[in-house]
């Protein structure tokens, strides 16, 4: 079947200034009202929406057409266009001011009735939504992100292709390239036993192709990583790899915030440069997070040294046990009701603190500290001179509520990172700015899980080291050159400048307990490359989608990528995975066992 009524306009591009024009139009209708003699059918493509107008009564045919038509059938009309009466112009439409009288209507496809409301807003079960993608994507607030999401990568794309960047592909089918997570496993049929990974990041390659003298690379490459889902990370997603050769931190993270800048200029944000920098150490200690959200203030507050000589039994023990005790002022936190509190408690509880200490300031209280007056479970405890020196710490005023956590430094700095966040949500803080950029800079080396050492980053990043003996002290001491761009407390990149030494690489993959030959096994073509004239070089890795969705303000990564998987890592258009032919199971000589419990 070919298109009768070949498109002459998009809908949403005709405006007044068409009006006595014949045009034709191709799209879904939206939604189709009858009005007796009129029908009036809201016709949408890519562009936008249009009323179209088909009087009944003109043609038997026309007629006969226009009562069978649904939503979302695919027509084309033709008609002229006219301008809508005073009473029934349409403000909220950039084509509310036309409409087009239809003489000629032809049916392209019918829809079964959708199994959502395409034109509606209606709350609709995720899965149910992921089945049927494309009856999602339709709706023109999802398909803008995508619109979106295509002008930043251009944006990108031209930016590294002005700083003369090269943009290489680098295999989808190759061996392990770690990055904390697990793999993706690809069995080879002609090398039986013998499996692929899915990269987790081009990490390899792109060091290899400084090795090679590309010296500017990047890719909008697409990372494979099987690991637990949630809100901001997908199995497969999308990074801007870059890689540059001859550089020093300063020149990676002022590369970055000139192509950071550009794309944010897209949505008319100027963001302002240099973007600022915070230590690990101070992001942890101020924020207790790696990844702080600099929108909202509430920072740490240290008090320990204060502690070793109070009466309070909780706080002293700790204090004089090497522990921490660490509090925030919640700057006018006196709205939040009992109730509030007893829910951080518990909020604190279930993140590993023993209990949350909390002190408010009564608003009535007079202005001196003298005059102020407490709410608090734990005053009780205090002397007045132990406690004055504490409430000046924190500058408490009337009004304000200041919590407290006394625990080891991971606990405390943990439980109050959550917290602040917790409480910015509890009180519906208003932030400081829409995007509040940071990078975080030094952190450390390696840091220590489950009895293990696991490198922060990625085991090719550099150590801050003067000489390959520093490596021979305490390797949980040693900090790292690397960087991670922070936007809105979520992690937007993050990079490093890598070892371009094969004897710095072997120690450190000794240090990580991967012993000299399953080094050479795993990584050998990298310590190879680094001995033939592998220049110093480093880069980063910036999150497309996560950039995406914090530029769209989606709630979910899922809402910024075509066809997404659920947070179970399955796509429930295609039902993948999916089970293979017995057939395909002998060519791959793989035998399957029966997962255990059937
Ligand atoms: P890293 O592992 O920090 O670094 O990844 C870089 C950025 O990629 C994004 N990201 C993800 N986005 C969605 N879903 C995921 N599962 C996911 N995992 C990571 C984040 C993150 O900041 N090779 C190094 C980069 C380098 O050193 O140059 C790397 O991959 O936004
Ligand atoms: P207790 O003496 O255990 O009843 O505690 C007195 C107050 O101190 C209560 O409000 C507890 O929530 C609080 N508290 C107990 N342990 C801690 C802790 N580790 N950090 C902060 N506050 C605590």
């Amino acid at each position: 079947m070919t298109v009768m009524i070949k498109r002459t306009f998009k809908c949403g591009d005709i405006r007044k200034s068409d009006v006595g024009k014949e045009v034709a139009l191709n799209g879904w209708v939206n939604r189709r009202r009858d009005h007796g003699g009129v029908i009036f059918i809201d016709l949408r493509d890519r562009s936008g929406m249009v009323q179209a107008t088909i009087d009944t009564s003109k043609t038997a045919e026309a007629h006969q057409l226009a009562e069978s038509i649904r939503s979302e059938y695919v027509v084309a009309v033709k008609g002229v266009v006219i301008e809508r009466s005073a009473d029934t112009v349409n403000p909220s439409m950039p084509t509310g001011e036309i409409e087009v009288q239809c003489n000629e209507i032809e049916i392209l496809n019918t829809s079964k009735t959708p199994v959502f409301s395409v034109a509606d807003d209606e709350n609709v079960d995720e899965t149910l939504k992921l089945k049927y993608r494309y009856l999602d994507l339709r709706k023109p607030k999802n398909l803008e992100k995508f619109i979106l999401r295509n002008n930043i990568v251009k944006r990108l794309r031209d930016y590294l292709d002005e700083n003369e960047f090269l943009e290489v592909e680098t295999p989808i089918l190759t061996k392990s390239t770690p990055e904390g997570a697990r793999d993706y496993l690809v069995p080879s049929r002609v090398n039986p036993t013998h499996f692929f990974a899915l990269p987790q990041s081009p990490q390899l390659f792109k060091q290899i192709l400084m090795s090679a003298g590309f010296e500017r690379y990047y890719q909008v490459a697409k990372c494979f990583r099987d690991e637990d889902l949630r809100a901001d990370r997908q199995p497969e997603f999308t990074q801007i790899d870059i890689e540059m050769s001859f550089v020093t931190e300063d020149d990676i993270i002022s590369m970055t915030e000139g192509m950071i800048k550009h794309a944010f200029a897209a949505i008319g944000e100027n963001v302002s440069l240099p973007i600022n920098r915070i230590s690990y150490e101070d992001a942890i200690n101020l924020y207790g997070s790696d990844k702080p959200d600099l929108r909202y203030d509430f920072k740490i507050v240290d008090i320990t040294n204060l502690c070793k000589e109070v009466e309070f039994k909780v706080f002293r023990s700790i204090a004089d046990n090497g522990g921490l005790i660490k509090g925030i002022n919640i700057k006018n936190g006196a709205s939040l009701s009992r109730k509030n509190l007893d829910d951080l408690v518990a909020f604190s509880q279930k993140n590993g603190a023993k209990g949350m200490a909390w002190i408010t300031i009564k608003p009535e209280s007079g202005l001196d500290i003298s005059q102020y007056e407490y709410q608090s479970p734990i005053t009780k405890f205090f002397k007045p001179e132990e406690l004055k020196p504490i409430i000046e710490s924190f500058d408490g005023k009337p009004g304000d509520v200041i919590i407290f956590i006394a625990d080891n430094s991971t606990v405390v700095h943990r439980v109050l990172g959550r917290l602040r966040l917790e409480v910015v949500k509890l009180l519906n803080v208003e932030p400081k700015q829409k995007y509040s950029f940071v990078w975080v800079t030094q952190f450390p080396m390696f840091e220590k899980t489950d009895g293990r050492i696991n490198p922060l980053h990625h085991p090719f990043t550099m150590p801050n080291i003067k000489s390959i003996e520093d490596l021979d002290s305490d390797p949980l001491k040693l900090s790292s050159i690397a960087y991670d761009i922070v936007l809105n407390g979520m992690e937007l990149g993050g990079g490093s400048i890598r070892i371009h030494n094969s004897d710095i690489q072997m120690k450190i993959l000794n240090l990580l307990n991967i012993d000299t030959e399953s080094a050479n096994e795993k990584f050998g073509f990298l310590l190879t490359a680094l001995e033939y004239g592998t220049p110093p070089h480093g880069g980063i890795a910036l999150g497309l989608d996560r950039m995406i969705m914090l530029m769209t303000g989606a709630e979910s990564i899922r809402d910024v990528i075509a066809f997404p998987k659920t947070q179970s890592a399955v796509c429930p258009l295609t039902d993948a995975p999916g089970t293979v032919s017995a057939e395909q199971l002998q060519e791959l000589s793989i035998r399957l066992k029966k997962p255990t419990g059937e």
